[in-house]
C-alpha cells in the first residue's frame, strides 16, 4: 500500500529581496493579495487538498507567521464584546486544529534544498508536498491536489510546470520532456536557470512539488548549485531515474506573487473574483485605461 500525502512544507526562509523594504522585518509570504497573507492561501490550497500536518521553515520574521495562525485571545474577544461577528468569524474560521502545524528554523538562507532538507525530522519516511507561497494558483481543484493525485496514481514524485516564454528560462527549473501526453510529461532532465539557448524545453517548474523522502538522502551531501544556493533542482535530478517522475500542467492561472507585476496581477484578478469587489474594481481598471496618463498626480 503506497503511504498518503499527509504533509506539506512551506519554506519561508527566503530574504524577499525583491519586496524590500516590505520584506525588511517580515517574510515576503505575510503580503497580503487583496486581505488574506500569501502564506494562507498557500496553506488553505494544502487543507483543501487533504493535507494534515504543515510545517514551515522559518527564517527572519517568523513570530508574524506564527502569531498568524495563533489564536488571538485579545482580538477575538475584543470583536465578540463588540459584536463585530462577522470579523470574529474570519478569525476563527482560519484556526488550524491545535498540534497541527510545526515551525523550524532554516537558520540561515541558503538556497530552497536547504530549506526542505531543514524538514527533515517532521516529515520522516513518508511522501510530502512543498508549497511556495510566493507562487499563488487560481484554480478550480487545490493545484497541489493534482500532484497529490499523479503520486496516487504513479507513487512517484510529481512537479507542477507550465510553460513559459524562452526568455525566461533563466528564472525557473526547466525539464527535459521524455513521454508526454499533452498533460503529464515523463520527466528526464532537470536543469536550474538555463540560458535561454541552453533550456532543453520551456516546460518550466513552479512551487508546488510532490517527493518521495529520498530527496532527503540526496539533500544531505547536496552542495551548492546555481546562485551560490543548494538547489532542490540538482537534488531533484539526482532521483531521475529511481521512481516515477512527472510534470503536471495542472489546471488553473499562476502569478508570481515573488515579482512586483506578478503580485499587482494577483491582486487585480482575486479582486476580480471577489463578489464584494469585483464590480468596483473593474469599475476602476476600465477608468484607469480609458484617461490613462491623464490620471498621473506629477
Ligand atoms: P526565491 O528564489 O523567490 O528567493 O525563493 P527569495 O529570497 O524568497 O526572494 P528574492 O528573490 O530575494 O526576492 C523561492 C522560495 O524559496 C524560499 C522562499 O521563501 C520562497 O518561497 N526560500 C528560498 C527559503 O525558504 N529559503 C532559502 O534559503 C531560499
Amino acid at each position: 500500500m503506497r503511504k498518503p500525502v499527509r504533509k506539506a512544507v512551506f519554506p519561508v526562509g527566503g530574504l524577499g529581496t525583491r519586496f524590500l523594504p516590505a520584506t525588511k522585518a517580515m517574510p515576503k509570504e505575510m503580503l497580503p493579495v487583496v486581505d488574506k497573507p500569501l502564506i494562507q492561501y498557500a496553506v488553505e490550497e494544502a487543507q483543501a487538498a487533504g493535507i494534515e500536518q504543515i510545517i514551515f521553515v522559518t527564517g527572519r520574521g517568523k513570530t508574524s507567521i506564527e502569531d498568524h495562525f495563533d489564536f488571538s485571545y485579545e482580538l477575538q474577544d475584543t470583536l465578540r464584546k463588540r459584536g463585530k461577528m462577522e470579523a470574529y468569524g474570519v478569525v476563527t474560521d482560519m484556526m488550524t486544529q491545535p498540534g497541527s502545524v510545526a515551525y523550524v528554523r532554516q537558520q540561515e538562507p541558503a538556497g530552497l534544498g536547504h530549506a526542505v532538507w531543514a524538514a527533515r525530522h517532521l516529515v520522516g519516511d513518508e511522501p510530502f508536498a512543498i508549497l511556495l507561497a510566493d507562487d499563488l494558483v487560481m484554480s478550480k481543484q487545490p493545484c497541489i491536489g493534482q500532484l497529490i493525485d499523479v503520486y496516487n496514481q504513479t507513487g512517484g514524485n510529481a512537479l507542477a510546470v507550465m510553460d513559459v516564454p524562452r526568455e525566461h528560462t533563466e528564472r525557473y527549473g526547466v525539464l527535459d520532456v521524455g513521454s508526454d501526453d499533452g498533460r503529464l510529461a515523463e520527466i528526464k532532465g532537470l536543469v536550474e536557470k538555463p540560458k535561454p539557448a541552453d533550456a532543453p524545453s520551456t516546460l518550466s517548474v513552479i512551487g508546488r512539488y510532490v517527493l518521495l523522502p529520498e530527496v532527503f538522502d540526496i539533500l544531505e551531501n547536496q552542495g551548492k548549485g546555481a546562485g551560490g544556493e543548494i538547489q532542490l533542482t540538482d537534488a531533484m535530478a539526482q532521483m531521475l531515474g529511481k521512481a516515477p517522475f512527472h510534470g503536471l500542467r495542472f489546471e488553473g492561472r499562476r502569478f508570481d506573487c515573488g515579482d512586483k507585476v506578478g503580485f499587482l496581477e494577483a491582486t487585480l484578478a482575486f479582486a476580480l473574483e471577489r463578489s464584494d469587489l469585483g464590480r468596483d474594481v473593474q469599475r476602476l481598471i476600465d477608468d484607469y485605461a480609458s484617461i490613462g496618463a491623464a490620471r498621473k498626480v506629477v
